[in-house]
């Protein structure tokens, strides 16, 4: 028996996850995301034991009510945890000010440290244990109008580094993905997808998925997916003039796709 809670669930990478960890033996999740609806059509389509909480990860109360939810429905035995809602809004500092560095902090790290707080207890109980954090490659590089949800990637990559070391002697693995392009529901990409000269920068959630169960039961510190990402990261440390020079130039407003968030603010 392995319980697992995935956050950001109905759509994208987290139903992914969903999806591909159902497959492991004994596997019962937790579902966590905000629309009810395609929760519950997941849940019921899964060939494992599958419940779900529909909260919005920035609430007060979200990370108490989940754990009470594992508490009541698996005695609270959590055997992993994949922190991966998040989303983008796209805007330069010069217009979309601190209130924007403000709600993608509120949701993909301080709901991020937040659950993660709540849940640690039952993690460490349970352990040997799993955390996986799904930070971005915009974790390690930023692009211009992306500073926001980047500034909010290098915060969890930086805290999960330190979380990796703190929690080894309890048992509880610390893994994290970093993805590049992925087309989904909140970062279309269509921008990419829509020319052959890109296209084959954006890859699908399975992989993403696939890299998840690598770093969480699977043990792994680290996976930038698809892997030839970590070359972006690479480059910024060893070449930073290079990227400095990428990423201001003429190509580079290719780079900044727009996001669901953008179109229809959530
Ligand atoms: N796709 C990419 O290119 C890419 C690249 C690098 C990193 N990532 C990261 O991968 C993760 C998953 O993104 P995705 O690409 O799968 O996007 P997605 O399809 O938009 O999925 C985001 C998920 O997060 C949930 N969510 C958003 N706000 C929430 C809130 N306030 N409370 C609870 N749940 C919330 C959404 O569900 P509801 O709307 O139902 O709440 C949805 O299930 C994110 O952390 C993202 O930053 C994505």
């Amino acid at each position: 028996m392995s319980v697992a809670v995935v956050t950001g669930a109905s759509t994208g990478i987290g139903a992914a996850t969903a999806a591909r960890l159902s497959r492991e033996p004994g596997a019962e999740l937790v579902l966590v995301a905000r629309r009810e609806e395609l929760l519950r059509e997941l849940a019921e389509s899964l060939p494992c034991r599958a419940s779900y909480v529909a909260v919005d990860l920035t609430d007060e109360a979200a990370p108490e009510r989940i754990r009470a939810h594992v508490e009541a429905e698996h005695d609270g035995r959590l055997d992993l945890l994949v922190n991966n809602a998040g989303a983008s809004w796209r805007g330069d500092f010069g217009s979309a000010g601190y209130a924007n560095v403000q709600r993608h902090m509120e949701l993909n790290f301080d709901a991020v440290v937040r659950l993660t707080e709540a849940l640690l207890p039952l993690l460490r109980s349970s352990a040997p244990s799993a955390i996986v954090n799904v930070a971005s490659t915009a974790g390690r590089v930023a692009r211009a109008r992306t500073g926001a949800y980047s500034a909010s990637k290098f915060a969890l990559v930086g805290w999960t580094d330190s979380l990796y070391a703190e929690e080894l002697p309890h048992g509880v693995h610390v893994g994290m993905v970093l993805p590049g392009f992925i087309a989904t529901e909140g970062f279309p990409a269509t921008e990419l997808r829509e020319k052959a000269l890109t296209r084959w920068l954006v890859s699908n959630p399975e992989v993403v998925a696939e890299a998840i169960y690598e770093v969480g039961p699977g043990g792994k510190p680290e996976r930038y997916v698809p892997r030839f990402y970590a070359l972006a990261a690479v480059a910024r440390v060893v070449a930073p003039r290079f990227i400095r020079r990428v990423l201001t130039g003429g190509a580079a407003a290719n780079l900044t796709t727009s996001t669901a968030g953008d179109v229809a603010p959530r």
